[in-house]
C-alpha cells in the first residue's frame, strides 16, 4: 500500500526544491547590533496601537546571533531551499551611501553555512524593512527610491553573487503599497491612495532597476519577485458581485502579473483609480518588460468577494459559510492554490514558477512536560496544499519549488508574536526552538521525495 508521504513525495520531480522561508525584520532581532540602521518596522512598532501587545522585532528570535544552530535545523529538516531576507538598514543603515561591513559578513556567513549544508539559497532584497532614513526622504513614495533601491542590491550581489544565484527583488508589493499606505496597518502606517499607487509603481520600477543589477553583476543570476497571489471569487452569483470580484483580482493580481509580463497596467482598473493615479505612470509601464526569470507566488487563502460603497475599490472581502479558518481568520482553501498556479500559468506563463511561501497559524499547544508539539491542524494544512501544488505539476505548470511559511514561529508584523506559523516552535522567553509534528511530516517528505529519486533513474 502507498502510504501519504510516498503518494505526495512522487508527484513531485527529482530536483523539485523543499524549503522554508523567513524574512529580516522578523526573526533576526539584534535590532542596533554591530552598526545596524534604523528601519521602519523599528520605528513603527513604537507608534502606541500599531503592534498587538506592544511587541517590537528588537529580539524576535534572536537569529542574527543563533544562525548557526538555526542552520542546523534547517538540515535536520533535510532542506534543499531556504529563502531568508537581506537587511537593508543592516547593510546601508542610512539607506544610501556607506556600507556596514559587519551587515554584510553576517549574510556572507550565513551563505557559506548553508552551501555547506547543501541548501540553496533563495535571497529577498526587500521583505518590508526599509532604512528610516530613506522613510524621512519620502520612502516608496519618492521618485528616487528605484535608485536607492538598485544601489543597495549591487552592494548586496557584489558580495554575495559569487555563491547566491537565486534572487527575490521584493516581497509582496501589493502589501508594501496598500497595507503600508492606504490601509496603514503596516509600515509606514499611512493613509492615502495616492501615496500607496505611487509606491506600489516605484515598486515595480525598483524591481526593475534591480533586476538588471543582479544580471550585470552576476550573469548566471535567476530573477524574480514574490507576489501575494489569490484567486477572487464573487460571493454570490449577482452581477454586482461578479464585478467585484473581478476589481479584487484587478487589484490584487492582475496590477502586478500584467506589467511584469510586458502588459502595462489594466486598463479597467487604471480607469477605476481614475485621478488617484500618479501622473504618466500608465505610459511609463506601457513598454516595460518586467524582465521575470521566475515568478515567486505567496498563496495563503482565496478572496471571497461582495461588491460594496467601501473606498475605490468598491468591495469587500467576506468569510464563506462552511469554511474552516486558520488563526489569521483566512480560509483554508487549498484547492486556490493549483488554481492561481494554473491561471498564472495559462495567461501569462511566466518561464517558472516558485511557491516562495504558503503555510498556516495555529495556536499550537505545547506541553512542556514532553516538549511535543502535536499540530496536527498545520500538518493537514500542508498536506492538503503540497497536494494542491503536486496537482499543478501533473498538469505541467513549470512547478520548481515549495517554500514553508515558516520555518519558525516569528513576529507576524501587525500581529506581533501572537500567531505562530513556525515549523519549529520558539519559546520567546528561553529562545528555545522545538520540532513540531508538523515538522517533523515534512522532514519525513522530503526524506521519502529523496528516497525515491534512485529508483527511478
Ligand atoms: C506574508 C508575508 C510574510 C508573513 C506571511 C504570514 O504576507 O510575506 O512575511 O508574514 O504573510
Amino acid at each position: 500500500m502507498t502510504s501519504e508521504l510516498e503518494e505526495i513525495a512522487s508527484s513531485y520531480p527529482a530536483g523539485f526544491v523543499w524549503g522554508a522561508a523567513t524574512a529580516a525584520y522578523q526573526i533576526e532581532g539584534a535590532w542596533d547590533a554591530d552598526g545596524k540602521g534604523l528601519g521602519i518596522w523599528d520605528e513603527f512598532c513604537l507608534k502606541p496601537g500599531g503592534i498587538e501587545r506592544g511587541e517590537t522585532g528588537d529580539v524576535a528570535c534572536d537569529h542574527y546571533h543563533r544562525w548557526r544552530e538555526d542552520v542546523q535545523l534547517m538540515a535536520d529538516l533535510g532542506l534543499s531551499g531556504y529563502r531568508f531576507s537581506v537587511s537593508w538598514p543592516r547593510v546601508i543603515p542610512t539607506g544610501t551611501g556607506s556600507l556596514n561591513p559587519s551587515g554584510l559578513d553576517f549574510y556572507d556567513r550565513l551563505v557559506d553555512a548553508l552551501l555547506e549544508h547543501g541548501i540553496r539559497p533563495l535571497v529577498t532584497l526587500y521583505h518590508w524593512d526599509l532604512p528610516q532614513a530613506l522613510q524621512e526622504r519620502g520612502g516608496w513614495t519618492s521618485p528616487d527610491s528605484p535608485e536607492w533601491f538598485a544601489a543597495y542590491a549591487d552592494e548586496v550581489v557584489r558580495r554575495l553573487g559569487d555563491r547566491v544565484a537565486d534572487w527575490v527583488t521584493v516581497n509582496e508589493p501589493e502589501v508594501v503599497a496598500f497595507a503600508g499606505h492606504s490601509a496603514g496597518v503596516h509600515a509606514p502606517g499611512l493613509k492615502d491612495w495616492r501615496l500607496a499607487l505611487r509606491a506600489a509603481h516605484l515598486l515595480l520600477l525598483g524591481h526593475g532597476l534591480a533586476a538588471a543589477v543582479i544580471r550585470s553583476a552576476t550573469p548566471h543570476a535567476r530573477v524574480g519577485i514574490a507576489l501575494n497571489l489569490s484567486p477572487c471569487v464573487p460571493a454570490t452569483t449577482s452581477p454586482e458581485d461578479i464585478a467585484g470580484a473581478r476589481r479584487a483580482d484587478g487589484h490584487l493580481n492582475r496590477w502586478f502579473l500584467d506589467p511584469l509580463h510586458g502588459r502595462g497596467y489594466p486598463a479597467d482598473m487604471v480607469e477605476l483609480y481614475g485621478e488617484l493615479m500618479p501622473e504618466g505612470a500608465v505610459a511609463e509601464l506601457a513598454t516595460w518588460a518586467g524582465g521575470l526569470d521566475f515568478l515567486g507566488v505567496n498563496y495563503y487563502f482565496r478572496r471571497f468577494v461582495r461588491a460594496s460603497d467601501a473606498g475605490p475599490l468598491k468591495f469587500q472581502a467576506v468569510k464563506p459559510d462552511l469554511a474552516s479558518f486558520t488563526e489569521m481568520g483566512w480560509e483554508v482553501y487549498p484547492d486556490g492554490l493549483h488554481e492561481i498556479l494554473a491561471r498564472v500559468h495559462a495567461d501569462y506563463g511566466p518561464p517558472a514558477l516558485l511557491i516562495t511561501e504558503n503555510g498556516a497559524a495555529y495556536e499550537d499547544s505545547y506541553d512542556p512536560r514532553d516538549g511535543r508539539i502535536e499540530d496536527v491542524l498545520r500538518r493537514d494544512y500542508l498536506v492538503a496544499h503540497l497536494r494542491s501544488a503536486a496537482a499543478a505539476i501533473r498538469a505541467g505548470i513549470p512547478l520548481l519549488a515549495y517554500f514553508v511559511w515558516s520555518l519558525m514561529d516569528n513576529f507576524e508584523w501587525s500581529y506581533g508574536y501572537s500567531k505562530r506559523f513556525g515549523l519549529y516552535h520558539v519559546d520567546y522567553g528561553t529562545q528555545r526552538r522545538t520540532l513540531k509534528a508538523s515538522g517533523d511530516w515534512y522532514r519525513s517528505l522530503i526524506e521519502t521525495h529523496s528516497a525515491l529519486q534512485p529508483a527511478r533513474r
